[in-house]
This record gives C-alpha cells, structure tokens and sequence, in this order.
C-alpha cells in the first residue's frame, strides 16, 4: 500500500472553483460541496472521476443538477468514483460527518468547544469528497452557518463578503477566497473567540488587517506574536520583495494541534503553545519559537501557497525553503552567531539521529505508506541546510534572483524540487546536477580529514574523504557535492592567513569544493603553522572530523574568528574529556577532570564579550542526547555520570567565576524579549546551573531566591528546574506544588511543570509519570500534554531507559492507546523506542519486545509503518 513518487501522474480532472457550505453541528455537520470540473486538457475523454473520501457519509450526489443513481458510482473506504462524466460539469454532494468523534485531529475537529481544522496533507478528505492533491488548486468560496449564541464568530479562507441571521438562532458568514489553492490550505474556525486586531501596510500600499483571535483569557498574551508578524511582513518584502495578497491576514490559537501551526491562506492555524506568549507565562526560548513560528507560517503564503508542491513528495520544496527563511529572519532580529549555534545543535542531535536510524530518508522520498509521517527533522531542517547551501553556493544576490525567477515563473502552480533547483542553475549558470544527490540520499556524510604542515615548502595540505554510511533501501551511495567553508588559523599570530590555492588567493575565509570521494588541497604560501578552521558555520550537514588535540582545540575556542566554529571548539573538547570519562566509568577506574577544559572555560570566563548570548553557549556542555550521537553504542549511565562530573568538576574549580558572571548579569529591568536582555539572562542561568551542580548552600539559596523573586517565566522555570532536579527532594516538592497550583488554570504552563519533574534524573521520575497521567490537567487526547508529559519523559535518558524496562512499557502503553484515538501522535511519540540498536544489551532486547508488542496490534498506517521499519 505505499505510494511512489514514480507513479505521479497529473490529475485527469481539475476543479476550478469550490463552493462549500458547513452547517455546523457536534455530531452531525452536514457539509455541501460543488464542484466547478473540467477535464485535463491533455487527458482523453471517458476517464472516471476519482475523489478522495475518509469517513464521510455520503447523503446526496449530483452531477449539473441530476441526482445520480447507484450504478452510476461507486463507494469505497478512501473514496468515490463516478464512472462516467461529461468534459466540463458541476458535481453536488452532500455529506454528514461527525466533529466531536474526531480525535485524530484531522480535518474537521472540535477544541474546546470550537471548530477548527487541520487539512494537510489528506485532512481535507475527512470533509467532503474531492481530490485531495496539492496540483488541483481552485478559487474557494465558503459559508459557514452555526448558533449565533455559541459559535458567535466563524471564518474561513480569504474576505468576508455576505453575512446574516438565519432561522432558528443561527447566522452564517460566506467566505471567498480569490487566490487558487490545494485542498490542503483550506481552513474553517468557528466558536466564542476574541480577537486583537493591528494593521500593515505593505510596500505597494495595500493596507492589511491583522487579527490575532483567541479565547477571552488569553486576550493579554498576543502582543510578541502580532509584533513578529509585522518583523515577518516586512523582512519578507526587504528580503525577497514578497508582498502579502490579501486584505484580512488572521491567526487563530487552539488548544488541540498535532503540530505547531499551518499556513491556511489568510487563516493560519497556531497550536496555543506557538503563539501565546506572556513574561509570566513564557520563557525567553519560547518568545523566540513564537517569533519563528509565526514567521514561518507567514512566509509560506510565497513558499507553499502561492507557488506549492506538486505532490507530497515534494513536500521539502516549500518546507526545506520556508524554514532556510525563517532561520534567516531570526538569526536577523536576534543574534545571528547563537541563532545558527542553537539550530546547528539541534541539528546535529535530532536530525542527525534521525538520518542513523530506521526511518532515515532522503529530503525527497521516493514512496511512503501514509505522509505525515514525513513532516520530519529531514525534511524541514535537512531541506533547510541543503537551500542554504545553494545560497551559499550562488552569493546572495544570484540566490536572490533565483528565488525571484521561481515565484515569477510558477506563481499559481503546483511545483517539483527540480523546478526550484533548476531556476538556481539558470541564473547563476551553475552546473547543479550532482548537487541534486542531496535531494535524493539519505544519510549524513562523514568526512574524514588530515591536514599537514610543510615547514619547508610553506604549505598545508589538506586531504579529505567522504564516505555516506547504507541506509535502509540505500546500500550504496555516490559522492555528494559538499560546500566546506574554512580558514588557517596561524598558531603564532592567532589569526586566519591568507589562503592561497593553485596560484589564486582566496582571501582568509573561503569555501572549498569536495566533489570526488577523496580529493588533496595544498595551500601555498602558508607563513606559519596552521590549526585548519574547519566547515565554518556548518557550511554542509555532514559529520566532519579531524584529528584536533586538545591544545588545538583549546586554541581554536580562543582564536577562531568564526563564531560558531570557537563554539563548535569548545564542544569538541569537551566531547574528549567526556569520552575518557565515559570509558573511565564503563572501567569502574576513578574519574579525573582534563585540566585543560577547566583551563578553556577559565580563560573563557575571564575574556571580555560583547555577545553574551554567544558565551552562554560556549559555556554549555553538550546535552546526553548529542554525546550519545557520538558514540557506536551508547551507554545511557556512563554518559550521565561523566557529563555530571564534568559539570560538578567545573562548578567547584570556577565557582567564584561563576558567582561573579551570576551576578553581574542579574537585572531588575522590566521584562522584554529583546536579544540584550535574553543574552544576559541565560549567562546568568547558565552560571546558576554550574553553581547549583555542586549543590551548596549558597547555590540552593540563589535558585530559591529566584524561583520566588517570580519576576519572568524563563527564571522561574530555569530555578524550578534546577531546584526539582537537585537530589534536595525537601525543597523541590514545596516549590512544585506552589508553581502547581499557582498556574493550574494556564494549560500552557502545566506543560511546562509537567516536564520539568518527568525529566528529573531521580529514579522516581517513572512513577511520577503514571501518577501525573491521572492528574485533572492531564489528556492524552490533547497533543501537547502527551509531549510535555510522555515525550519529554521519553528524553530523561537515565530514566527512560531503566534496566527493568518499565520505562519502555509504559511508552508503548501510551502508543497503543494513541493508535486509536491519534495516530499521527503515536507515530511521533514512538521514535525513541525505534532506535533500539544504538543502545546495549539488555535494553536492546527490552525495547525491541515493546515494538513487537506494539506491532501485534491493530494498526494505524501510521503507526505501521514506523514500527515494520524499525523491527526491518
Ligand atoms: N505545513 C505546516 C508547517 O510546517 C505543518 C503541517 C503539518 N501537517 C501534518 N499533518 N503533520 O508549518
Ligand atoms: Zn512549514
């Protein structure tokens, strides 16, 4: 039952206009469609019609005003085929469907007593029948009709144009939507929702409103969220001249969201979680997700609505793209360095992990069972890398005109990978051809280099080999084009030399070109002995790797003139130290801390800065989950035990640093989610962690201190973490139970201390998770509790992992349950158990019985699929 990407064929019958007509109802929402069809120009007559159709109840169908008989069409489980149609012809059904049974959050739902839907990929065949592909686009226009009490306001796609009473205390307001679209963008909301309402104009004068609508008591938590939208509307047009097209842009916030939030033309949808935000209720972190999100999804109305995909193959096209442009934004409203370190690292922990495992797969896949399974770490942030590569590659301004050729040449239509690439390669007249393998390989390249300094000759040579490790269905792969950006840096001035290759200089900074499986660079004219500054910026998603010794290293974090490449130093050492710590563990042999580490961070912490948000992250070690990444096969314990000595071992060498770095950064200010005021706070918490490692009286008093001073959410959280993953049981429970009931009316907040406590390392962190899932706050049935609870259980390393398994049970319990009532979910929250042979015996075994007994189910496709690559 999978689909292949070589068996597209363009659709026989195209719809040119929709009209919709929802009278809604809980249980009973009678939805009417016409169809405006025609056949495809280049398509012979006599095809049969094929709509798509998900638990619909089919109550009338008509074609140009006759009612058909039943021989005349056929029903099935996904669909309707009407045998025989006329060339062009309108087609009337009528169908019921059922909003209040649908947890699967999938086409037309209820949240909190109000409608909403959520239509990509294939929701929207959960509402009426239709053919539900990206490459059928059609002008929409829509009438909704609910109580006028109840469901007082009621949007869709597009301009209000019509709205009044109807009999039996219901209204209705009609919607059109002039721009063609795919079914997928499709969007209605109906309920009691308030809104906050600001305009903008756009750069040819169209004036804008912009609403934000919510329910009533999140009226105070909008303000970031419409700001960040007017920064998105405007880089848009300062950065790639794309201009809103509509008059009305809106957001909705609902509680029940299986992702973040979705691009509806004119009516995007958010998850609460990805746009509510208030100092008291938000972190620091989770204003600039916000400001991403909504940016995101804004930048979509270019890169996914007006120029979309040709089919869900393709999905990378619009996301890979979207994404490369909401990083972009961030890294220019907030500090650019620390923007590319946080995605890098994320990248390199999750994506890279993904791209390891069973489900690899490449940026564009060639067959999937059910497609949001591939809403993935691949393609969106892998998607991401590989366009800003080509940006890279082309400058700035050539990728520019590129971008600008593509939505000029396919505006309105429904476009492959090739079409985006292929604009690239026409403006800039490059050869792109093996670049495209990125598209098609799964895998992250390893590159494996040695570099080597002739006194004599003045030179440095450079050899580099890259190799892509098989992935299911991939056993062999080919060389990929591979951007590597670097410098020298001379280990006598402390500088980048300037680079000189076959007789060309280069200047101090430059990007070389691996194409070929092994290939030698030989730089001439090197005046002193380099250490190479390797892949700056993270010039390609590869694994790169270099026989640094920790002088080098050290040396690196002090000199680079690359920001990200002194963090990625700093990382790599401490990765050397936590190895031998590791072994040193496994060994049962006494832990010793590399003096050199603490050196680094001495000297870090002595070195005057001017992005402090930079220095926090340097002085952060790398998370379990990355340090595992690193290694063949991974041993849960050990990584925890040498991270939490090096942590310790740093706290009780730099303790006065640490104190000092506490408190020169803390601050009285009123509260603002500006990039000073982030940078500061997170030096300062990242100093309060080290302090709080160690677990001295003066450490606990500070945390207290904090988590009571109740000034801003990101410091309170940051103490209340610290405190309730300290050993001190005795003052994290009173301090748990006050956030607890003090914020037990905010669902957005609970989250947050449902996570803090399921991701202690304290081995009762199991116990508390079966205890929290029968708390009032808790519901499996809504999204984001499962992962504030589950998932971010499933991320406490220590305790996920028990020897006795418990940990995985009760993850497959939840999986099991969730099959039922959200598939796309369980097929999400199951990933750690898929990567069971990363880790060792016996927890190998334990994990692999789970997806067994989770595969002797009946099954989702969604959940199929994942569990049958896994057990592969
Ligand atoms: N297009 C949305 C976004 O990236 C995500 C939609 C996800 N859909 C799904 N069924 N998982 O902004
Ligand atoms: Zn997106």
């Amino acid at each position: 039952q999978p689909t292949y990407l070589s068996d597209y064929r363009p659709p026989a019958y195209r719809v040119t206009h929709t009209e919709l007509t929802f009278d809604l109802d809980p249980s009973a929402t009678r939805v009417k469609a016409r169809l405006h069809l025609e056949r495809h120009p280049e398509h012979e007559p006599g095809a049969a019609l094929e709509l798509d159709g998900e638990q619909l109840t089919l109550k009338a169908i008509a074609i140009d005003g006759q009612p058909l008989d039943e021989d005349e069409y056929a029903l099935t489980d996904t669909g309707l085929r009407v045998h025989r149609v006329p060339q062009r012809f309108l087609l009337d059904t009528e169908v019921n469907i059922a909003p209040e049974a649908n947890t699967a959050l999938e086409g037309l739902y209820l949240s909190n007593g109000m409608y909403c839907t959520q239509c990509e990929a294939e929701g929207f065949r959960r509402i009426t029948y239709y053919p539900d592909r990206p490459d059928v686009m059609a002008t929409f226009s829509t009438t909704v009709i609910g109580d006028a009490v109840q469901l007082p306001i009621l949007l869709s796609n597009g301009n209000p144009v019509e709205r009044g009473e109807l009999p039996g205390g219901r209204h209705f307001v009609t919607w059109d939507d002039p721009h063609p679209k795919p079914s997928y963008l499709f969007a209605l909301v109906a309920g009691d929702l308030k809104k906050v309402e600001d305009g903008f104009t756009t750069m040819s004068g169209r004036d804008v409103t912009l609403q934000i609508w919510v329910e009533e008591e999140n009226l105070d938590k909008t303000d970031h969220a419409m700001a960040s939208l007017k920064r998105a509307m405007q880089w848009d047009e300062e950065t790639y001249a794309r201009e809103y097209d509509l008059d009305l842009f809106m957001i909705v916030a609902v509680n029940d969201f299986n992702m973040g939030a979705m691009e509806n033309k004119g009516l995007n949808i958010f998850n609460s979680a990805a746009v509510l935000t208030h100092p008291h209720t938000a972190t620091d972190a989770a204003f600039q997700q916000v400001e991403g999100i909504v940016a995101h999804e804004y930048f979509h109305n270019w890169s996914g609505n007006r120029v979309t995909c040709r089919d869900w193959f393709q999905l990378s096209l619009k996301e890979g793209f979207t994404v490369f442009r909401d990083q972009c934004f961030s890294a220019d409203t907030n500090s650019a360095p620390v923007k590319r370190i946080q995605d890098v690292s994320f990248f390199r922990t999750a994506q890279f992990a993904e791209d390891a495992g069973p489900t690899a797969h490449p940026i564009r896949p060639d067959h999937y069972i059910e497609i949001t399974n591939f809403y993935t770490l691949t393609i969106y942030e892998k998607g991401a890398q590989v366009v800003r590569m080509l940006s890279n590659l082309l400058g700035w301004e050539a990728f520019r005109r590129g971008s600008d050729l593509y939505f000029e040449r396919y505006d309105g239509q429904a476009v492959t990978i090739e079409d985006f690439v292929g604009c690239m390669a026409e403006v800039s007249g490059l050869d792109l051809s093996q670049f495209m393998r990125w598209y098609s390989q799964a895998g992250t390249p390893e590159i494996d280099t040695q570099g080597e300094y002739d006194y004599a000759k003045c030179e440095y040579r450079l050899v580099l080999r890259q190799r892509t490790p098989a992935t299911p269905g991939q056993p062999d792969k080919l060389p990929l084009h591979i951007p590597l950006r670097l410098g020298l840096v001379g280990t006598k001035s402390g500088r980048d030399l300037p680079l000189t290759l076959d007789g060309e200089s280069l200047g101090s900074d430059t990007v070389i070109h691996l194409r070929e499986e092994e290939q030698e660079f030989v730089f001439t004219d090197v005046s002193e002995a380099p250490v190479p500054s390797l892949l700056r910026g993270f010039s390609a998603p590869v694994k790169l790797r270099f026989p640094y010794g920790r002088e080098d290293l050290a040396f690196l974090l002090q000199h680079d003139s690359d920001d990200f490449n002194r963090w990625d130093a700093g990382q790599r050492l401490a990765m050397l130290a936590l190895e031998d710590l590791i072994a040193a563990h496994r060994n049962g042999v006494e832990k010793v801390m590399d003096t050199r580490v603490v050196e680094a961070f001495r000297g870090l912490l002595a070195t005057e800065t001017d992005d402090k948000a930079v220095l926090a992250e340097m002085l952060t070690l790398p998370t379990e989950a990355y340090i595992a990444e690193q290694q063949a096969l991974v041993d849960v314990d050990a990584i925890h035990a040498a991270r939490e000595f090096v942590k310790q071992s740093l706290a009780a060498a730099l303790r006065d640093d640490f104190l000092r770095l506490f408190e020169e950064n803390r601050s009285d200010a009123a509260y603002a989610p500006e990039p000073e005021q982030i940078a500061q706070r997170s030096l300062k918490n990242v100093a309060l962690a080290y302090l709080m490692a160690i677990e001295d009286d003066q450490g606990i008093e500070l945390a207290r201190t904090q988590f009571a001073a109740d000034h801003n959410m990101t410091d309170v959280r940051h103490a209340l973490t610290l405190l309730v993953h300290s050993s001190r049981t005795d003052i994290a429970e009173p301090a748990l139970k006050a956030f607890g009931e003090a914020w037990a009316h905010d669902p957005l907040v609970m989250d947050q201390w449902f996570s803090i406590q399921v991701t202690r390392p304290q081995p009762d962190a199991l116990e508390r998770v079966k205890f929290l899932m029968d708390h009032p706050a808790f519901s499996l049935k809504n999204p984001n509790k499962v992962r504030a609870l589950i998932g971010a259980f499933a991320q406490n390393r220590v305790n996920f992992h028990r020897l006795d398994g418990a940990g995985y049970r009760l993850l497959a319990d939840v999986v099991i349950t969730l099959n039922q009532l959200n598939p796309e979910i369980a097929a999400r929250i199951i990933t750690p158990l898929t990567r069971w042979q990363r880790f060792e015996e016996p927890r190998q075994e334990l994990m692999k019985a789970e997806l067994e007994r989770i595969r002797a189910e009946e099954l989702s496709p969604n959940v199929y699929e994942v569990v049958e690559k896994a057990l592969a």
